[in-house]
């Protein structure tokens, strides 16, 4: 078994914390392992916690459609929680939850290594950035342990406020630049066949 498998085997048993108590599945996170790009949301809901599977109700539908938007799927991408067992009835999780879930959100982070990790909603990011505005720092990328870190609102608030979706979209398409190869600098342009510059 892989250390990957391993640590998403550990999480699916994991009781160290009692948010154990009440769940149905534990929800380490889906995607790749070797994922550029990395998403936290703040924990699992209803339907993650029924399905073992992170985003999968209507914030998850938004945030599918968002990644289509910019020509990524599930597959391509990695996303997970800051906690990754559901809190009863979605209350925030308490300080000792998230102290006890920590280690496995950092080793997710260390053993993926993604480019950019992107933070949704504000309850994500403050984990990161304490007393932070997502307001203010949405959409801006910064540097976190030698990673990109990119805070974005969390797709929920788009349900909620429909004015945000222009804003979630347009950082949707920033992301995209965050992690794109550089252009092909003019060596590799006098490279080109000759058919293809006598076109010209
Ligand atoms: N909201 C989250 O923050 N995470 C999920 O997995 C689902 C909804
Ligand atoms: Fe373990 Fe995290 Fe679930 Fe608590 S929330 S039981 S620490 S996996």
């Amino acid at each position: 078994m892989s250390e990957f498998e391993n640590l998403v085997r550990q999480i699916h048993d994991c009781r160290k914390c009692s948010l154990s108590e009440k769940r149905t599945n534990a929800v380490p996170g889906e995607g790749s392992p070797t994922a550029d790009i990395m998403f936290i949301g703040e924990g699992p809901g209803f339907n993650e916690d029924r399905d073992g599977r992170p985003f999968v109700g209507r914030s998850g539908r938004f945030l599918d459609e968002m990644l289509a938007a910019i020509g990524l799927r599930r597959p391509d991408v990695y996303i997970t929680n800051v906690v990754k067992c559901r809190p009863p009835n979605n209350r925030d999780p308490l300080p000792g939850e998230i102290e006890a879930c920590h280690p496995y959100l950092d080793a997710q982070i260390e053993m993926i290594a993604p480019k950019v990790v992107v933070m949704l909603g504000k309850y994500s990011f403050n984990q990161f950035f304490p007393g932070e505005s997502i307001g203010r720092a949405r959409g801006k990328p910064r540097s976190w342990n030698g990673v990109t870190a990119y805070p974005m609102y969390h797709p929920a608030a788009a349900l909620h406020n429909p004015r945000l979706r222009p804003v979630i979209e347009d950082d949707f398409r920033n992301l995209l630049r965050l992690i794109e190869k550089p252009e092909p600098g003019p060596e590799k342009i006098d490279e080109a066949p000759a058919e293809q510059l006598s076109f010209f």
